[in-house]
């Protein structure tokens, strides 16, 4: 049995300050509905600078505090970046890799992502693992191929033992941010598709523990319907996840 892992994804957005002020009112929200025993495992992954502030405002709460991205060297001239060490340092137990617009405006590739994972699990940090295809791609029918490319990509020359901590989420590009969400059964089969893939690598126990997270306009309204999809494992939510009340209802709905 998979537990759902409902984990926001707050972006470019939110000062200490006002990072602060949205974990105290998600953290009065959720107080009784979730998430330390049945419920879903709730994340929130704010820029650095904030993510420590908000890790001290929830350390007493089960809501878990993540980074949305890691460099795969321990130190060096890496300007801009920041390594697992220093992750650990804010504190953060989770981080987003190879989220799509690290791909489309930073030059992610699946490569980088690969080795940033790698850093991810060496630090003990659980990564969650970002792919999906462009419009043109799956207007093209090319969704699987894309999928399976950045899947193996991705995952190359880790072990079963490694994938324990590894969380897949499937976010079309097309649905990011757009209010176009991707629909229950497109939705689905992607996610199926994805774990008939992680079956072929590394066998159906794996396959069948591993989380497979949907991204892409995901809503209070919407994610019922797709949380109720049996390959769907929880959300990784943009917009809505900057609205306590929204991340609250998407949370219950992922009981
Ligand atoms: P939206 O929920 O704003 O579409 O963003 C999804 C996303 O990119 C989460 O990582």
């Amino acid at each position: 049995m998979r537990r759902n892992l409902i984990a926001g994804n707050w972006k470019m957005n939110k000062t200490a300050a006002e990072g602060v002020a949205l974990a105290r009112e998600l953290k009065d929200k959720l107080s009784g509905q979730c998430c330390c025993c049945n419920g879903p495992q709730v994340l929130v992954c704010p820029p650095f600078t904030t993510a420590a502030a908000v890790a001290a405002e929830l350390k007493d709460s089960c809501i878990l505090v993540g980074a949305q991205n890691i460099h795969w060297a321990d130190n060096g001239a890496f300007t801009g970046e920041l390594s697992g060490a220093m992750l650990k340092d804010l504190p953060v137990g989770w981080v987003i890799i190879g989220h799509s617009e690290r791909r489309q405006y930073f030059g992610e590739t699946d490569e980088t992502v690969n080795k940033r994972t790698k850093a991810a699990l060496k630090h003990g940090l659980h990564p969650i693992v970002c792919i999906g295809e462009l419009l043109a791609e799956r207007e093209a029918n090319q969704t699987n191929a894309v999928l399976e490319k950045q899947v193996r990509g991705a995952l190359a020359g880790f072990t079963v033992a490694e994938m324990a901590t590894v969380v897949v989420a499937y976010e079309p590009v097309w649905a990011i941010g757009t209010g176009k969400v991707a629909s229950n059964e497109q939705a689905q089969e992607a996610h199926a598709f994805i774990r008939s893939l992680l079956v072929t690598l590394f066998g159906t126990d794996v396959a069948g523990a591993t989380r497979i997270l949907y991204g892409g306009s995901m809503n209070a309204q919407n994610a019922a319907g797709l949380l109720a999809q049996p390959d769907i494992d929880g959300g990784l939510i943009g917009g809505a996840a900057l609205k306590a009340a929204d991340f609250a209802t998407i949370v219950a709905a992922a009981k």
